[in-house]
């Protein structure tokens, strides 16, 4: 992620591809190695919500609370600061590094409980849009394409199987020796997509004009070669 989140610059000329689908479909992986590749800035919309939710349960702010979540989402005294080549970017909340807090598990289920609402969402939707800056944006998350970049000239929607979802996060967590039980994880991501499909703000969905891809049984390395192809032709 870029490491300014200044909204000065406008949106209009840079190009911007947004990378949209649910948890563990591989789309954080793809929205990296394009950014890389491509030298882009990358918006890792995901950590914004983590971010609140992080915030939210640190400061004792109940999650039944839109009014109070919101003035906090939009009050976030967060950093982002690029990593190192082959590094992930660290984040700071009010100075403290949360980089492994804000990847966890269970802050993804916070994240997921606190997009819920509109105020959260309108509260993150400028600092968001701030991130669309020269030489060109990599946007992931569940609504770039429809509601926060709804003009961007390339839309990728991608999925997998939730069983596939579901193993993939087991490989990662493992390798980062965090024992966890495949069937709950399997049982949190059907929850966490129940909520993210069927809530009344933003909901997870493809935009109309989205390419639909489906990484089941497919290599990142073969989703990023169909998307930079796709990229390459549309953009440059
Ligand atoms: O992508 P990631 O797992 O980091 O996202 C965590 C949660 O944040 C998602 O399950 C979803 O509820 C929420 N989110 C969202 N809109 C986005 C990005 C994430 O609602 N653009």
């Amino acid at each position: 992620m870029s490491s300014s989140t200044s909204t000065s610059s406008s949106s209009a000329a840079v190009p911007i591809v947004t990378i949209d689908g649910p948890s563990g479909s591989g789309k954080g992986s793809l929205c990296q190695m394009l950014a890389r590749e491509l030298d882009w800035h990358l918006l890792d919309s995901g950590a914004l919500y983590r971010i609140v939710g992080l915030a939210a349960e640190k400061q004792s702010v109940s999650f039944s609370d839109e009014a109070a979540l919101a003035k906090l989402a939009a009050n976030l005294n967060v950093e982002f600061r690029a990593g190192q080549s082959g590094e992930p970017s660290s984040v700071l909340l009010d100075a403290e590094d949360v980089s492994v807090a804000v990847r966890s598990e269970t802050t993804g289920t916070l994240a997921s409980k606190v997009a819920v609402y509109n105020g959260v969402r309108d509260a993150l939707k400028d600092l968001q849009r701030g991130f669309a800056k020269a030489p060109g944006l990599i946007a992931d998350g569940r609504d770039m394409g429809t509601v926060i970049f709804p003009a961007a000239p390339l839309k990728i929607y991608l999925t997998a199987s939730a069983e596939e979802r579901a193993n993939r996060r087991h490989k990662q967590l493992i390798n980062k020796g965090e024992s966890v039980n495949l069937a709950a994880l399997l049982e949190d991501i059907k929850e966490r997509d129940d909520r993210d499909m069927n809530r009344a703000v933003a909901p997870l969905k493809p935009a109309d004009d989205a390419i639909l891809l489906d990484s089941t049984g497919v290599s990142i390395e073969d989703v990023f070669q169909q998307v930079f192809d796709r990229l390459k032709r549309q953009l440059f």
